[in-house]
């Protein structure tokens, strides 16, 4: 697979210093930026005006992953900034619909989000309206969790969806994906992977390159 994208997560990288962090992230695909409002779930990170300036500095274009109560209201706005793409979660929205097409009209890519505990059937019929699907490995809100493999199956009937279809769709994991468990994800049909802690952990353009090659040597041929 030649396909892999590798979006390391700026929630393990420094606070105080978001430029260099940025810069640091050179070679991967995006950066993946974690937006929580402490509402859907219980913490708080970074703001439009924050998003607004990463934007500005950031070596590589941004994936946005709100983790917000009503996007149908806020989600635009960030759209509008010139960020790479934005998703939202299927268990906040009110309209997915509507919502993903106002984000490709201001030129974002439109994703969207499940829980581990959303099951692959409530987005199904929905999915051909979104650009990416994003599978979280985790409980949202905090990095360094521990992967769930029991969110596998999801990702598998997310695939077969996508090869029914003959879609395009990027199928994304987010949580607890380091060089043990990538593999996993990659051979269930992930295609592309967030890593916060594995990357800012060491040094991110080795970790990049060795979950990029890990990540193609198990992923079959989508
Ligand atoms: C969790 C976030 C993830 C998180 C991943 O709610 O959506 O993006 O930063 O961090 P790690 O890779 O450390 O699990
Ligand atoms: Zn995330």
């Amino acid at each position: 697979m030649t396909n892999v994208r590798i979006n390391p997560s700026i929630l393990a990288a420094d606070f105080a210093n978001f430029e260099r962090e940025l810069g640091r992230i050179g070679t991967a695909d995006a950066a993946h930026v974690d937006v929580m409002d402490n509402h859907f779930v219980p913490n708080l990170t970074f703001g439009q005006p924050m998003v607004e300036r990463l934007q500005q500095v950031s070596p590589v274009p941004l994936d946005l992953h709100l983790m917000i109560e009503d996007p149908d209201r806020w989600a635009p706005g960030f759209a509008e900034m010139g960020v790479f793409s934005v998703t939202f979660h299927l268990e906040a929205a009110t309209a997915p619909v509507t919502l993903a097409r106002q984000l490709r009209e201001r030129g974002a890519r439109a994703g969207i989000a499940l829980r581990p505990g959303t099951p692959f059937a409530q987005i199904e019929e929905l999915l051909e309206h979104f650009d990416q699907l994003l599978i979280m490995t985790v409980e949202p809100g905090f990095g360094g969790q521990r992967f769930m493999p029991e969110t596998m199956p999801k990702l598998r009937l997310a695939r077969e969806w996508a090869r029914r279809h003959g879609s395009e769709i990027r199928l994304q994991v987010d949580g607890g994906v380091s060089a043990d468990t990538i593999g996993m994800a990659a051979e269930a049909g992930a295609d592309t992977f967030v890593a916060g802690s594995a990357v800012f952990r060491g040094e991110p353009a080795e970790e990049i390159a060795r979950l990029r090659e890990l990540a193609s040597q198990h992923g079959c041929t989508h």
